[in-house]
């Protein structure tokens, strides 16, 4: 249809983690392309355009370098949709895919809502030829969706003339925490599509700082079905580590020697295979139950069953490290203090969203446990949200849940009195901790509970202090 497409404006729907960092790598490698990233959430666009670059949104580091670069040269935000739409070349779809809580599909399926606003939208609102990118993580096929709603939402015939739209797939791999980086220096750039002037034309963005070798070129169906299955391949081997972390704890084998000795084989590789309390974050659980949605809706339930088992794993690894701390306290956690370090699901972001510190934390609670939780990047306000959510589920009175815990920021504050210290983020400063003062501000007996590797054995020994290490027996 159309030959060479040069794009001049962009337009990002959805200021999350993902649209946010992605448009500011993109700016600042093409100050040439105005980029407008738009969000129906006002406290967030104003966090994104507040003076003070402590108080963006999202905290990545590297982040604010950039922010401080490009904003308001040629990277705006902002909630008020206006014209951005109308005026833009290429948009891309970043908004959240939350899984279904409700009807058919509930607990698995990806719920489509955000993702059919936004078709919707830029069906109404586009002009000319527009090229409409998902970056979203969606469910395979759903560029037909995308593309019947586009092609069907105007009536008159004159409007059709006047827009048209081609549909990308160019699933995003940042991981939080690593974003600025791994938007900086991609292991690959997926692109699906049909449309090659649209295909060369997301590519010509990407060629202002990523390797032509490293961009590679799908059909739609593949490139949608690569990121579910790069997550459920990554969760995979978080959960056989894990469960080989239960097996090191029964035999003397001792899981980080086991990980070291496995992943020195070139065909595993060594890299995501820590143990620790579970994988969170927004994407893995909801992206592999996404994935036995769709297998069991085509009847490959073998397939389905062999994918859930690793989210299964999963929750009883945070089961199995709750009944582990109330077993070590001789059974009794009743009114005992004890601390949670660390409550974001990974260590360098401010996210806690499945972060496995919930279930745990909540458990304790429940059992009786007065938690003092800290984080070095986390609020108070999010702890709340957080048990308060999970709390829903179990429907408890929430007043009761408030009364259990309390928040400190300060780490050493945070220990005094406690009986037991948990640790559940692997946070850089808890490698550096001051075990002798720490030693003198916890209640005796005390005890610490590893559940990161952040510790070592040998020192905690010394300070008479009771030790249980994940995956060590
Ligand atoms: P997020 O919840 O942080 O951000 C999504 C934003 O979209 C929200 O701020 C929401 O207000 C906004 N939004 C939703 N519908 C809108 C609409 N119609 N108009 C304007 N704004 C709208 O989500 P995220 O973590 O950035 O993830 C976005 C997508 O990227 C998801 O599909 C996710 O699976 C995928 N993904 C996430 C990561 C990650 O590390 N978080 C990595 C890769 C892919
Ligand atoms: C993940 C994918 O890595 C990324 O490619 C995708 O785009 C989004 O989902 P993210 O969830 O941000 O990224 O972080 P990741 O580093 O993958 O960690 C996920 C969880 O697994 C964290 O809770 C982390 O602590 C845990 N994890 C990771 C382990 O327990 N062991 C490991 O070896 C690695």
């Amino acid at each position: 249809m159309v030959n060479h497409i040069k794009i001049k404006n962009i337009c990002c729907i959805g200021a999350g983690y993902v649209g946010g960092p992605t448009m500011a790598v993109i700016a600042d490698h093409c100050p040439h392309i105005n980029i407008v990233v738009i969000d129906h959430n006002k406290k967030r666009i104003n966090a994104w355009n507040d003076e003070n670059l402590d108080k963006l949104p999202i905290f990545e580091p590297g982040l604010k370098e950039i922010i401080s670069r490009v904003r308001n040269r040629n990277l705006f935000f902002t909630s008020n949709t206006g014209d951005h739409i109308k005026n833009s070349d290429m948009i891309f779809i970043s908004v959240n895919t939350p899984i279904k809580t409700k009807g058919l599909g509930a607990g698995q399926a990806s719920n489509l809502y955000w993702v059919e606003s936004c078709a919707r939208e830029i069906a109404l609102k586009g002009k000319g030829f527009t090229i409409v990118v998902e970056k979203s993580t969606l469910p395979v096929r759903t560029a037909e969706t995308i593309k019947h709603i586009l092609d069907n939402s105007t009536n008159s015939n004159i409007n059709q003339v006047e827009k048209s739209f081609s549909v990308l797939s160019n699933p995003e791999f940042l991981s939080e925490g690593n974003a600025i980086n791994d938007l900086e220096n991609p292991d690959r750039i997926l692109i699906g599509g049909e449309d090659n002037s649209s295909i060369k034309a997301l590519e010509e963005i990407y060629l202002n700082w990523v390797p032509k070798s490293k961009i590679i070129h799908t059909n739609l169906w593949s490139s949608e079905l690569s990121k579910l299955t790069a997550n459920a391949f990554l969760a995979q081997r978080i959960s056989s580590i894990n469960s080989i972390s239960a097996l090191c704890e029964t035999t003397g084998a001792n899981v980080m020697e086991v990980s070291h000795a496995v992943g020195l084989d070139k065909r595993i590789g060594s890299e995501f295979l820590n143990p620790g309390p579970g994988f969170g974050g927004s994407c893995f659980k909801k992206d592999i139950l996404n994935l036995v949605y769709i297998c069991r809706f085509l009847g490959l339930d073998e397939v389905a069953d062999y994918w859930e088992s690793v989210v299964l794993i999963n929750s009883w690894q945070q089961k199995r490290i709750y009944s582990k701390i109330v077993s070590k306290l001789y059974g009794n956690i009743l009114n005992k203090q004890l601390t949670i370090l660390g409550f974001t699901f990974k260590s360098n972001t401010n996210d806690t969203r499945e972060s496995p510190a919930i279930q745990i934390s909540y458990d304790l609670i429940s059992e009786g446990a007065q938690l003092v939780i800290t984080d070095p990047k986390v609020n108070p306000q999010q702890v709340r949200f957080e048990l308060n959510r999970i709390n829903n589920i179990q429907e408890n009175p929430i007043e009761e849940i408030d009364k259990k815990w309390k928040f400190e920021r300060d780490t050493y504050k945070s220990v005094k009195d406690s009986d037991a210290i948990i640790f559940l983020t692997d946070w850089e400063e808890y490698r550096h901790l001051n075990w002798e003062e720490i030693s003198t501000l916890m209640r005796l007996p005390s005890w610490v509970f590893d559940t990161r590797n952040v510790t070592n054995k040998n020192k905690l020994a010394q300070l008479n202090l009771n030790y249980w290490k994940l995956g060590d027996c």
